[in-house]
């Protein structure tokens, strides 16, 4: 009977372990250091030594949707290492949302860094702590883009909202597909601490551990009438397009109020001695 139930046991492990890599594989490709990215039983570890770091991305590029990711961050000494979760598209004018997880000294916090890029132009970079300590669990980091909004959200809590004021003459990301990325990386120039704490090699490998991966978007080839694709018209309807996702919910805003009045510790809006005049997505968004 042990013996079966063991048996058991393990075709259990063993195909949970097929079943995540074959949704890897489904949706993403190794792009940077294959030898640095392993499977171990159910999930996927991005490695980074003082040889290389290590990345993936998705296979197809996608316009509008929601793209999730269960990562458990570097434990321990992560000081000095960034760890992305990205979406992006090519080119000179592209448009990028980030993730960028700020490592940093054993039991010292990590840092959430936001950015978005719009038309090749970045520095909207916010920062945050976690309500969490990331490197002991999985949890759950996501992107939600429509045409009304992107939403960056963490386990279902909204952190940030970037929202489309194009009737105030500010672009908004809608009209390129992006890829998905994710990559560990050595930063320790900038990363933690302002860049005074470097990466101490000695902790080396540092690891990124992922699992969930989920593309919930609209697939599209670069080469296509993009937009056209993927907008909801007649007949076609994409569940991101229901009026109810075009801005968040009563209960999302309470919860981003949340995050902002205790997790916040930096917005790019609010930085005066960087840009004297405020950037003008920032005077009309109301969080
Ligand atoms: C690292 O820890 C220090 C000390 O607690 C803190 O000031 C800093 O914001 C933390 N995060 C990063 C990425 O430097
Ligand atoms: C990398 O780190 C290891 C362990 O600290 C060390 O033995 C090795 O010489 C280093 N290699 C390079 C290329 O720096």
């Amino acid at each position: 009977m042990a013996g079966f139930f063991l048996l058991g046991l393990l075709m259990g492990v063993l195909m949970v372990g097929s079943v995540i890599s074959a949704k890897f594989d489904e949706l993403f490709q190794s792009n940077w250091a294959l030898d640095h990215i392993t499977y171990e039983g159910e999930v996927l570890k991005l490695k980074l030594d003082n040889y290389s770091g290590a990345g993936f991305q998705s296979k197809s590029k996608y316009l509008f949707g929601k793209v999730s990711i269960q990562i458990k961050l570097v434990e321990g000494d992560s000081a000095g290492t960034v760890t992305a979760f990205y979406m992006s598209s090519d080119g000179p004018n592209h448009n990028e949302f980030d993730f960028e997880f700020l490592g940093n000294t054993t039991g010292e916090p990590y840092l959430v860094q936001t950015n978005i890029y719009v038309n090749g132009g970045g520095n909207r970079e916010q920062r945050m702590n976690l309500w969490f300590d990331p490197t002991t669990d999985f949890h759950t980091y996501s992107l939600l883009w429509n045409q009304h909004q992107v939403v960056f959200i963490i386990d279902e809590t909204p952190i940030r909202v970037h929202s489309n004021m194009e009737h105030k003459g500010i672009p908004f990301p809608k009209d390129q597909a992006m890829g998905v990325y994710s990559s560990i990386w050595n930063a320790d120039d900038w990363a933690t601490q302002g860049g005074r704490v470097k990466t101490d090699w000695t902790h080396a490998p540092f690891v990124a551990t992922y699992r969930g991966f989920e593309i919930d978007a609209c697939e599209c080839p670069v080469t296509m009438a993009a937009t056209e694709k993927c907008s909801s018209n007649g007949d076609k309807r994409y569940w991101w397009d229901e009026p109810t996702l075009s801005e968040l919910s009563l209960h999302q805003s309470h919860q981003l109020l949340w995050v902002r009045a205790n997790h916040m510790v930096y917005d790019y809006c609010s930085d005066t001695a960087r840009f004297p005049a405020t950037p003008e997505e920032c005077l009309h968004h109301r969080h």
